[in-house]
């Protein structure tokens, strides 16, 4: 007979399919660093209310402490009988130190056990990704910092619009990047809350100290209702929607650095450490890098929408369905660590920008056709006559195959008497891009500013 995990309430044991089926020791044992030290916290809580003795609450330190070591050396590696990570520890530690082992469980569920390991695990998780998502914006102003005078097309609707720096690009993500380093903190925040001591629902009849525990923990409070604290997955759905937000951000970089890197726009080199060849065509180059960051994007997505859907029909409190929360979660954490890791490498090394033709393209285009509407109003035609007339001149222009520089100065006197020789200077993509120096533009000295004060940003944090 299999060893049966739970009471002498159960005559036989557990069909295997079943047992298989029920288990979670597959994938919860992720937990098991913050499971050890969630029952370490309770022993020893135990221990200074007297529930047990003092000696029974080192007892079972000393043996979970024993676990931890047994795991670390690779040896401690429960089967599918033991059910989940929760069981599996509490029958090795019943193995290792006899009959007070089955001490520990006094005044507790795996229902607020589980809840407290899981926010052990994501606290520890969004710290992490938080430095990750730091080195990603370290990336991002290095490069723009080598970028300031570097022009690129700025487009709207996919349309060439204004000339930008590419500096004032690249930070556009870093911008994105630093709400998410914010939002990962507020998730964190509302994360670190202790459930432990709301027993399997109702609390329990044990005089606990949950501040106790909460304070060994490191918690900055306790669920202040129990069936709230047992069924709560809030702070999950949070960072799935805080870890959405990032892959987003990445996808829609992505989504340039493969336009970039095609031969229509040309705009970017990849290195050859960051990406990959056809097995076919061997004068392929592809951005594989980008392209897994914005598929693996949808995967984030799914599992945010998979928990939402998750929880929506669940009566309080704890239900079996909970279990689910965990593969899907851990998969988010994963997947957007990888993503963060990859795309920094990939901003820090893995794409250089083709001057040659990024000055082609902001030269060879109408995209200072605002600018000679601006020039006009700024000597006192109204904006919108002007829109007009420059709408007339890009026609003309198109028409004979010219660009707006190409137009000699009778050209432009004949078509406003306003126009003089600065005319050209103001067209010319650096001065378009210098002159746009309000505040957030892409004007040259905005981008320095701009820099000066993402490195700030970084530097005390
Ligand atoms: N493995 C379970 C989970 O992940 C632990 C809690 C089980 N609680 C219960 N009442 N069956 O949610």
């Amino acid at each position: 007979q299999s060893q049966k995990t739970w009471s002498d309430r159960f005559e036989s044991s557990l069909h295997p399919a079943i047992a298989r089926f029920n288990a979670s020791i597959g994938f919860d044992i992720e937990l098991l660093p913050y499971d050890l030290t969630g029952s370490i916290a309770h022993a020893q809580m135990l221990g200074r209310t007297g529930i047990i003795s003092a000696e029974d609450a080192n007892r079972i330190t000393n043996g979970l402490e024993q676990i931890r070591a047994e795991a670390e050396r690779g040896e401690f590696t429960p089967g599918i009988d033991a059910e989940d990570v929760h069981f599996a520890v509490e029958r090795r530690l019943t193995q290792l130190i006899g009959d007070t082992g089955k001490k520990l469980h006094t005044a507790r569920s795996r229902n607020d056990q589980v809840g407290t390991d899981v926010r052990l695990y994501l606290r520890d998780r969004i710290h992490h990704l938080r430095d990750r998502v730091r080195d990603f914006q370290r990336a991002l102003v290095d490069l723009a910092a080598a970028h300031v005078e570097t022009l690129i097309p700025g487009y709207t609707h996919l349309q060439r619009a204004q000339p930008v720096s590419l500096a004032h690009h690249l930070l556009a993500y870093f911008q994105m990047a630093q709400r998410d380093w914010e939002r990962l903190g507020e998730v964190a925040a509302r994360t670190n809350i202790s459930p432990l001591g709301c027993g399997a629902l109702a609390g329990t009849t044990f005089a606990i100290d949950r501040d106790d525990t909460a304070r060994q923990l490191g918690f900055d409070g306790i669920y202040a209702n129990s069936l709230d604290g047992v069924s709560d997955r809030d702070f999950a759905i949070e960072f799935m929607s805080a870890a959405s937000l990032i892959m987003m951000h990445l996808s829609r970089l992505s989504e340039e650095v493969i336009l970039w890197s095609s031969q229509e726009f040309g705009f970017v080199t990849l290195a050859d450490s960051c990406a990959t060849g056809s097995s076919i065509m061997p004068q392929k180059k592809n951005p594989d890098v980008p392209e897994l960051v914005r598929g693996k994007t949808g995967r984030v997505f799914g599992h945010l929408q998979g928990l939402l859907v998750l929880m929506k029909g669940l009566p309080l409190a704890y239900n079996k369905d909970l279990q689910e929360d965990k593969e899907a979660l851990f998969d988010a954490v994963k997947t957007t660590d990888a993503c963060l890791e990859a795309m920094t490498i990939m901003m820090c090394e893995g794409i250089e920008f083709r001057q040659a033709r990024l000055d082609a393209a902001v030269t060879e285009d109408f995209s200072n056709a605002t600018d000679v509407a601006d020039y006009l109003a700024a000597r006192g035609v109204p904006f919108r006559e002007a829109y007009n007339l420059v709408g007339r001149v890009v026609r003309t222009c198109l028409a004979a195959n010219k660009l707006l520089k190409d137009l000699t100065l009778d050209e432009w006197q004949e078509l406003h008497p306003a126009f003089a020789d600065d005319i050209y200077a103001a067209i010319a993509p650096q001065q378009v891009v210098a002159a746009r120096n309000s505040a957030g533009g892409t004007g040259f000295e905005q981008v320095r500013q701009a820099i000066l004060a993402a490195r700030a940003l970084l530097d005390d944090a």
